[in-house]
């Protein structure tokens, strides 16, 4: 569904993303487990075409990616929550819901619909649409994020360290959310970061680690148990 090729990313002329290729499914979930610094956000940045490529190919679907401005990605299905959230603090939750879709030109109808959608995947969010997402906390703000995410996300979600600084029981309702994601979209990809991997335990997926830069399916856990 998602394929990348050879892809290599310099940031200010540092090699960050070396030469990654990977092949990844819908109906699958990934985590990119890596250090802080590895280069996890400059991975999704990339996917989402905000960081230019040095060389190598993406493509969605078998469609070239690499023309494509992240916009034009949303467009195709992609939708992207940042770690650092970034939710409008002068806008409602409902226009920070919307606001993807309006940029892209989807119809008032199909906006609402996906709206209802989205709130049976994260259900908190229904009764915070009318705030400000200045009044969000922090662990609210990410739900939001994730929402916002689902609203264009439609083939590919990517969620990054969702889980770091999220009370338990914060996380836990994140956890359900993305068990509700799979279950009512099961032809998703979702790709997830995380820098610790036990924040993961709880989400069902395939793992791979990205290290300097380079990517790299991990060994299944009973590969682990078996070589010791
Ligand atoms: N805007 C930037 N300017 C310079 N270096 C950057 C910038 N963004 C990221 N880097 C460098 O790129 C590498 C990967 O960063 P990043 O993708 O943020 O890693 P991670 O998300 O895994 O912590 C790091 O070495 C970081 O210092
Ligand atoms: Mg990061």
């Amino acid at each position: 569904m998602l394929t990348l090729n050879n892809v290599s990313v310099d940031i200010a002329g540092i090699p960050v993303l070396r030469s990654l290729t990977v092949a990844l499914k819908s109906g699958a979930t990934y985590a990119v487990l890596g250090r802080n610094g590895a280069g996890k956000t400059t991975l999704l940045r990339t996917l989402m075409g905000f960081t230019a490529l040095r060389s190598g190919e993406i493509a969605l679907a078998g469609q070239d990616l690499r023309s494509q401005p992240p916009y034009a990605r949303a467009a195709l299905g992609v939708g992207y929550a940042p770690e650092e959230r970034v939710l409008f603090p002068t806008m409602t939750v409902l226009e920070n819901l919307r606001l993807p879709c309006e940029a892209i030109g989807m119809a008032d109808a199909e906006i609402a619909t996906r709206v209802a959608e989205v709130l049976k995947i994260v259900p908190q969010m229904g009764d915070m649409l009318a705030r400000s997402a200045a009044a969000l906390s922090g662990g609210q703000g990410k739900m939001a994020a994730l929402a916002r995410a689902l609203m264009v996300g439609t083939r590919l979600v990517m969620v990054d360290e969702p889980f770091q600084g999220l009370a338990p029981a914060l996380a836990r309702q994140y956890a359900e959310a993305l068990s509700r994601m799979v279950e009512l979209r099961p032809e998703l990809c979702m790709v997830i970061t995380e820098s610790n991997r036990a924040l993961l335990d709880r989400v069902r997926c395939t793992t791979l680690t990205l290290e300097r830069g380079e990517l790299s399916v991990a060994p299944a856990a009973a590969d682990l148990a078996a070589s010791h």
